[in-house]
């Protein structure tokens, strides 16, 4: 709980103008989500894509607790792609950053000069029979030496259904949550070379991580 304040804390301070049910879904998130964990496959050279990257709170972090100078996103919200550019444009510093508007479907060409890429929470709202695709998507056009990571929420625990109620009420849609074994499976029949996985609940939410090489 006392390393997870530094987060809360950050976060609070940047987004004090934000509508208040934005601020509580920002600055809460680190309690309900493996944010030391997902930080922790950062190195300060890295430079980082985020694909969903919602209002670039998990970008803020990335450049202020790793101190990375580079990151990128896409987002299918236009209003939170005007979230994270602000959030950025008024809390850093000598960070080159750019959060572009996505179709859901072409990922931009300039995710090839990223090596660490993130897809944090985002695969469950994809449509269960475009999520193959949305990963071969990934996969083929990321450079060779990239690492995607994957993070989402495990459909084998019973706890998903605590996500689903989550995302009734702040997203307004049911989640199409993959069990953990089955992402993996799907991963690697893609291609990609699983080099570390993690499980772990969080307050009610049964998260996995999946950290891949092409
Ligand atoms: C639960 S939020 C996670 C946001 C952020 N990645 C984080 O972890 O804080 C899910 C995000 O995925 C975005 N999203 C949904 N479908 C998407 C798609 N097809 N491509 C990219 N982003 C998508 C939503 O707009 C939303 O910002």
């Amino acid at each position: 709980m006392i390393i997870l304040n530094k987060y809360i804390k950050y976060l609070s301070d940047k987004t004090k103008n934000e509508p208040f049910v934005d601020r509580l879904k920002i600055k809460f998130r680190p309690l309900i989500f493996p944010i030391e964990l997902l930080l922790s496959y950062i190195d300060k050279n890295d430079v980082i894509f985020d694909i969903g990257c919602g209002s670039g709170q998990f970008a803020l972090l990335a450049v202020y607790f790793k101190k990375i100078k580079k990151i990128y996103g896409v987002e299918i919200s236009d209003a939170l792609i005007k979230n994270a550019n602000d959030l950025f444009k008024k809390h850093t510093i000598d960070v080159a950053y750019n959060f572009t508007k996505f179709n859901g479907k072409e990922l931009p060409k300039n995710i090839n000069l990223c090596n660490k890429i993130f897809l944090n929470d985002v695969l469950h709202h994809i449509p269960q029979k475009n999520q193959i695709l949305f990963l071969k998507e990934i996969f083929n056009n990321i450079d060779e030496n990239a690492i995607f990571i994957l993070k989402d929420i495990d459909a084998s625990s019973l706890l998903v259904y605590f996500n689903k109620l989550h995302d009734i009420v702040f997203a307004g849609e049911v989640g199409n949550e993959l069990k953990f074994t089955e992402a993996i499976r799907i991963l690697k029949e893609i291609g990609f070379k699983i080099i570390d996985t993690d499980k772990r609940n969080i307050a009610v939410y049964p998260h996995y991580t999946i950290v891949c090489k092409k």
